[in-house]
């Protein structure tokens, strides 16, 4: 093993390409069919271009912000993603635990190795959100919601993109060739339920008090329909590239999306995002927190709880970095003129 000093979130994911078995990290790493949106998440942030202001004063500095109405210590979240104890043996609780100590919102995943008790009881002051995947037979779901409402969390995200499970094709292989580990994941995908309507929002809504967040909007016509199904919140995302492949990337689906909602309800966005830059321009164009998926995977193989709170802490110094460097002092200073996409520069 090498002796890597990790000092940006792209370190952690070269240790995890080193420790982890390789179905492991085909699973993690993998995107749908040819990856072409997985790589686009990632290009396409640096086709935009930070356009900083001097000379604002900038030697106090915040980006605390509130998610939902609760506050948080940064606006950047965890994404949930599945089976997380393949990465370390405490899994979801060190995620969990690390996000309630850093003060950010954690969000649990259906398809996950620990349960929702077990998370509310290492992390019970944490904004735990559960991730919501409706399956087919409607009185399992009804049962999560009530175990999530018993155990204090604080919101359902609903998942829109994972009608069926798309091709991740490094896992199709390992399972061909006998190794694989996806096959329970496959199965639990298949639960799912594929004839989900904006009624089964309405549904939802009638069986809950929690705010309802719909994961996985590309378009502004739909996040328009969430709105006016009463959605808490939208999150733009692309499921980290792993559904439909060619679907552009979240940062540059986020801008009309921001634009139709207008503010009738928050906006987030996920995918691509392994620097403090990364999320100054989701907020710029008017994301209010991002979530992060695989980088918290890399943390919690590096050393669990303490990894994913190395992450969280890399990620928030570099927002602080770039937020000083541009000009701002607190998170609603992020304003749309301070990034310009690269066409610009090109005419
Ligand atoms: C995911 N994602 C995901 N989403 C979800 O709603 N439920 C889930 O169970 C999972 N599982 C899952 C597993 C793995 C291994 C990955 C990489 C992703 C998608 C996740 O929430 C998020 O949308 C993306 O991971 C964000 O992109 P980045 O940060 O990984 O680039």
């Amino acid at each position: 093993e090498s002796k890597l000093q990790l000092v940006c979130l792209q370190d952690y994911e070269e240790h995890a390409s080193q420790v982890l078995p390789s179905f492991v990290l085909d699973f993690y790493r993998g995107g749908a069919d040819q990856e072409q949106t997985l790589q686009d998440n990632r290009e396409s942030f640096k086709r935009w271009r930070l356009m900083p202001r001097v000379l604002r004063g900038v030697e106090r500095r915040s980006m605390t912000t509130t998610a939902l109405g609760y506050p948080v210590s940064a606006p950047i979240a965890i994404a949930p993603t599945a089976m997380q104890k393949m990465a370390h043996e405490m899994g979801e609780l060190a995620t969990a635990k690390a996000a309630s100590d850093e003060g950010i919102v954690y969000v649990l995943s259906t398809v996950a190795t620990s349960t929702i008790e077990e998370v509310s009881t290492v992390a019970p002051e944490g904004n735990n959100w559960f991730q919501l995947y409706i399956y087919k037979d409607r009185q399992v779901t009804v049962d999560m919601v009530r175990r999530a409402e018993q155990a204090n969390f604080k919101a359902l995200v609903v998942t829109v993109d994972t009608v069926i499970l798309g091709r991740r094709l490094a896992t199709e292989r390992n399972e061909l060739s006998d190794s694989g580990s996806s096959t329970s994941n496959n199965f639990v995908a298949s639960l799912f339920d594929p004839s989900l309507t904006w009624k089964d929002i309405t549904w939802l809504k009638s069986i809950t008090k929690m705010p309802i967040v719909v994961k996985g909007i590309l378009r502004p016509d739909d996040a328009e329909l969430a709105v006016q199904h009463g959605v808490a919140a939208i999150a733009v995302s692309n499921h980290g590239g792993r559904q439909l492949d060619g679907v552009p990337a979240t940062i540059d689906a986020l801008p009309a999306i921001v634009k139709q909602v207008n503010g009738r309800c928050e906006v987030y966005v996920d995918g691509g995002i392994t620097q403090g830059t990364d999320v100054f321009k989701a907020l710029a164009l008017g994301a209010r927190m991002v979530f992060l998926g695989r980088p918290v995977l890399w943390g919690l193989a590096h050393s669990g709880e303490a990894g994913v709170v190395s992450i969280i802490r890399l990620l928030k110094k570099e927002l602080d970095l770039a937020m000083a460097l541009s000009g701002c002092s607190s998170v609603t200073d992020i304003d749309r003129s301070l990034v310009v996409h690269q066409s610009f520069f090109s005419n």
